[in-house]
């Protein structure tokens, strides 16, 4: 066996750049069930930023928004409206990481360094992914702090209430017609991913839009990132839709794993949180097409949770609607009872759905 020069632990944190991050924190408290476990900002001694970091189980999600007139982050926010800036990376060794993938090629963002405070060390480096995205990796092995050194710990005021999210399934980039394969072989050759499935606009074309995508994944398949690009069809893609307004390529949706799918999609729609709707026909053939599933059909159809089975087990899954107001971010939950795929079946209804958005919103 050849040994895997870029070892992974899982999903460090993912950080988004919003406009206002104090009103998202609350935001994903309030909806998601985040708990707000530590912050950094002008009271803890930075100057120039303020970050919320929030948690449930295995999730951490950080958002950051920039107080200066001139700060670098104004320009990200200004290209691209709130986004994923990092998709930071757990690994033992920050510094051996960002060796390994810079020596093959990846750009770094920034070198090798160890942050401290009372709580410990955090070795960290960063290195260029598509778009404006960046992958930190970081080693915390010698840390024992809420998040990171210069975060102090904080509570929210507001009793947020968990909803069942347990980890990061996958994050799907869109990048630009003609580039998919670039970046698959950036993470197949700079670090080390397999290719695991290919989808080819045969597989997800609709009456208009299409796409094509890749996944790749790492050697203990913790982490696994799916990379889209538009093909031609009759309209607009969605992908391209997303490249309009993200102003580029970047994280088209971040995929959580939950136990329990009805109890927490249950609970965010509660809580408001908006989901694209398939026709409720999807519903009419379901168990001819997936066979026996253990959840009630009528429950699911109420929610609108789709269905799909491959040869190891099944998953049920549901997308939100973006996230902000330009159509780029959105959120799937997803519950694997076997299956290892990522809802090929489903493919068709959701487009369509997807298109239906597009529609109103004069995109396609
Ligand atoms: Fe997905």
């Amino acid at each position: 066996m050849i040994k895997d020069f870029l070892p992974i632990n899982g999903t460090d944190y993912v950080e988004l750049y919003v406009g206002n991050a104090k009103q998202s924190a609350l935001y994903y408290q309030y909806t998601f069930g985040f708990e707000l476990i530590a912050y950094a900002g002008p009271e803890t001694g930075v100057k120039d930023r303020a970050s919320y970091v929030l948690k449930q189980e295995k999730i951490r999600l950080v958002l950051t928004s920039p107080l200066s007139v001139d700060h670098p982050i104004n320009a990200h926010i200004k290209q691209h409206g709130d986004g994923v800036k990092v998709l930071a990376l757990w690994v033992d060794d920050a510094k051996t990481s960002w060796k390994e993938t810079t020596t093959r090629g990846a750009i770094s963002v920034e070198a090798p360094k160890t942050i401290q405070d009372q709580y410990g060390e955090v070795r960290v480096a960063s290195i260029q992914t598509y778009g404006d995205t960046i992958h930190t990796f970081v080693e915390r092995k010698n840390y024992q702090g809420p998040f990171l050194p210069g975060y102090h710990p904080r509570k929210s005021s507001y009793p947020s209430q968990a909803i069942g999210l347990k980890y990061i399934d996958h994050c799907v980039g869109n990048v630009a017609l003609g580039e998919m394969n670039h970046w698959v072989n950036f993470y197949e050759q700079v670090m080390g991913f397999k290719l695991l499935l290919t989808f080819d606009d045969k597989d997800i074309s609709t009456e208009y839009s299409a796409l094509m995508s890749k996944v790749v994944s790492n050697g203990n398949g913790y982490i696994k990132f799916p990379i889209n690009e538009p093909a031609e069809g009759k309209k607009k893609s969605q992908i391209e839709e997303y490249l309009d307004f993200y102003g580029g390529a970047g994280v088209q949706h971040i995929a959580i794993a939950t136990q329990d799918i009805i109890h927490t999609v249950g609970e965010l729609r509660k809580r408001g949180v908006e989901f694209l709707e398939v026709p409720a026909s999807y519903y009419d053939d379901l168990l001819d097409r997936v066979g026996k599933i253990d959840e009630d059909l009528t429950t699911l159809k109420a929610l609108n949770i789709l269905v799909d089975r491959d040869e190891e087990g099944y998953l049920l899954q549901i997308f939100t609607k973006p996230v902000q107001d330009r159509p780029t971010l959105f959120f799937e939950i997803i519950q694997r009872k076997g299956a290892t795929s990522f809802g090929k079946g489903n493919f068709k209804a959701l487009f369509e759905a997807i298109e239906r958005e597009q529609q109103l919103r004069g995109n396609l």
